[in-house]
Order: C-alpha cells, then sequence, then structure tokens
C-alpha cells in the first residue's frame, strides 16, 4: 500500500509532498537522511542532523481529516513500543511524543483544500541517534533521541514504514478507534495546565479528550473545550 520515495536530503519533507501531492498516489511516505529546513508547529524551526528521522506520509482526501495528527500520534507510540515493549511512551496532547520526561518526536499535520477536498501532508521527525551536545546547541532542553534515552538505534526505513502503515489504517477508520488507546497514553490529562492563547495564559484542569480531537478542560467557570490549531498547553511547572 506505502508508495515509499526515500530521499538522501531535503528541504522539508511536508513541503517536498506539498509541492508534489498532486501527482503523487494516496499512501505516499517520503523519508529523508537529512532535513535541512525542517518546520515545526507555530511557525517554528525543527533542528536536525542525521540522527533525526524525517518523514511524511500523503494522505488524499481522508475521512476524518481533524484528527489525523492524534492518529499519528498513537501510531508512532505503538510502533516504538512494538521495538521497546518495557518503555512507556507517552503523549502530550495533541501530539508531542514523551518518554522518561523528553520530547522523542513531533508531529506537524499541513491541510491542502481544493474545491470539496482536502489532502492532509504528516509530517513527523523522530528523534533517533542525536547525542545531548546536539539538544545543548540547538537549546532544546525538553528534547533526547531514542538512542540517547534506552541505547536503541532504530532501522529507519522499517520504523518509517512501520509508522505510516499504522497512520494510514487508523486515519482511514478514524479517531474512534484509538481513541482509548490515546487517553491512556495522554500525560495532559488529569493535571493542571496553563493555557496559552493570543499572547494570554490562564489555568484550567485537563479533563479528557473530545471524539474530535480537541482538549476538555474545566475552570471556577465550568467546562469548556480548547483546539489545539488555536491554543497551546503546557503543565504548570514544566513543558508537560
Ligand atoms: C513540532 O513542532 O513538534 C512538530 C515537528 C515536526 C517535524 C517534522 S520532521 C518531518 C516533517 N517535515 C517538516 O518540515 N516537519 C515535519
Amino acid at each position: 500500500m506505502i508508495n515509499h520515495i526515500s530521499l538522501d536530503e531535503v528541504d522539508s519533507t511536508n513541503s517536498y509532498l506539498k509541492q508534489r501531492r498532486a501527482v503523487l498516489p494516496d499512501g505516499t511516505l517520503v523519508t529523508a537522511g537529512l532535513q535541512t529546513a525542517g518546520r515545526g508547529r507555530r511557525g517554528h524551526d525543527w533542528a536536525a542532523d542525521r540522527g533525526m528521522l524525517p518523514f511524511s506520509l500523503l494522505l488524499k482526501n481522508p475521512p476524518h481529516p481533524e484528527t489525523v495528527t492524534l492518529c499519528a500520534a498513537v501510531a508512532v507510540c505503538n510502533a516504538l513500543e512494538a521495538l521497546l515493549p518495557e518503555e512507556k511512551f507517552g503523549i502530550k496532547w495533541p501530539n508531542d511524543i514523551i518518554l522518561q520526561g523528553y520530547k522523542l518526536c513531533g508531529i506537524l499535520c499541513e491541510s491542502v483544500c481544493f474545491g470539496e477536498s482536502m489532502d492532509i501532508i504528516c509530517g513527523i521527525g523522530v528523534n533517533l541517534t542525536q547525542n545531548a551536545d546536539f539538544f545543548r546547541k540547538a537549546n532544546i532542553p525538553h528534547g533526547a533521541s531514542l538512542e540517547m534515552l534506552t541505547g536503541y538505534s532504530a532501522d529507519r526505513v522499517k520504523l518509517a514504514e512501520d509508522i505510516a502503515q499504522r497512520l494510514y489504517e487508523y486515519s482511514r477508520e478514524g479517531f474512534a478507534c484509538v481513541s482509548e488507546e490515546y487517553v491512556k497514553r495522554c500525560l495532559t490529562i488529569g493535571k493542571k495546565i496553563r493555557i496559552i492563547e493570543n499572547g494570554g495564559e490562564r489555568e484550567a484542569f485537563a479533563d479528557g479528550i473530545a471524539p474530535n480531537g480537541f482538549l476538555i478542560c474545566s475552570d471556577e467557570n465550568g467546562r469548556f473545550e480548547v483546539n489545539s490549531g488555536e491554543v497551546s498547553v503546557r503543565g504548570l511547572m514544566d513543558y508537560i
């Protein structure tokens, strides 16, 4: 099912697919050895060396585009846990993958609309073998690689293909098929959080995840939901 394009170097695997999506089939996976202008969420850069595994999956007109990003988080956790069953891979809502308190992987889903249809490009960056020096120099204090944390060095191609295959299946079935698994892994639920929006901040309690992927919260004024496209969420004391 997966059509795999393997590149040695590219500016961004997301940009590569965005530019060519019209002529590529649904389920195309692009991986790269090095990404030179990787993009993160909220317009941030995504720093990399060859220790980071960048890849993107093209989903043409998926049935539930709004929850692909949450499906991707579960796909990453399940694929990594198949390799390292003794480790606990958690999710910081909506889609940072956390191992031993460190960010191991980031996910950037982008959409392209045309007429009534929408394609999704789901980009995933897994920190596989970078060393502590990389994260220090890139000023990413809460980042770490799989090798740093576990000593395990994963096969890049097999891992990307396994995650892509799982993501493709989950995104067809919809978030409902993995929502229980998502909630089990979600480190945000049950915590006091800070919601950051439009330059302001407010405190709330994270209660759960709505079927559309929004975070269900409560504060002294009652219950409300927040959308990851509009707010960013941090723990009260720290990043998680
Ligand atoms: C985040 O900010 O946490 C999301 C980072 C997403 C990085 C990946 S690496 C592969 C794909 N290509 C990009 O330019 N970004 C994503």
